[in-house]
């Protein structure tokens, strides 16, 4: 009975552990815009066009990303790549991305305004 509960306590030091890691590690995840200007080309195809709209499978918008906030679009890609929030290209343009990428690119598209040069449209 002794020897179970040591395992135990064990195991919860080690996910406490792991927990600490892992939250220190996000931490140190700073966006740096003009790296995630590199990453975004294959977001372009669908986010960079104004209004538009797919037409497959079904008829939908592409949401603006230039301009909105840096933690809302960090905090939608995470969502996206975790499978909490439900888009098949987009969780499968997102599973290829790193944390690193995430922020890189969160801090491009929420640092461009309507008059930047590169991305008038976005
Ligand atoms: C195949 C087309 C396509 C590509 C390529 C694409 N997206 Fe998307 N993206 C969409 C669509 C459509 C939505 C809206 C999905 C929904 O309703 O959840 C979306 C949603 C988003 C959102 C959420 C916006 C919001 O207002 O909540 C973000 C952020 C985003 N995409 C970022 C990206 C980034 C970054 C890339 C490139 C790494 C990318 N997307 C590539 C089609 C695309």
């Amino acid at each position: 009975m002794n020897k179970l509960v040591g395992k135990h306590v064990v195991i919860a030091a080690l996910a406490a552990f792991a927990g600490f890691a892992v939250s220190a590690q996000a931490a140190d995840v700073v966006g740096n815009a003009k790296a995630g200007r590199g990453k975004v080309a294959m977001c372009i195809g669908c986010h960079g066009i104004p209004g538009y709209r797919t037409a497959f499978p079904e008829v939908y918008r592409v949401p603006i990303l230039g301009g909105q906030n840096q933690q809302y679009l960090e905090n939608a890609l995470h969502a996206y790549k975790k499978g909490d929030r439900h888009f098949d290209t987009m969780h499968a343009i997102t599973a290829s991305l790193s944390d690193q990428d995430i922020a890189d690119i969160a801090a491009y598209y929420a640092a461009q305004t309507p008059t930047s040069k590169d991305n008038p449209d976005k």
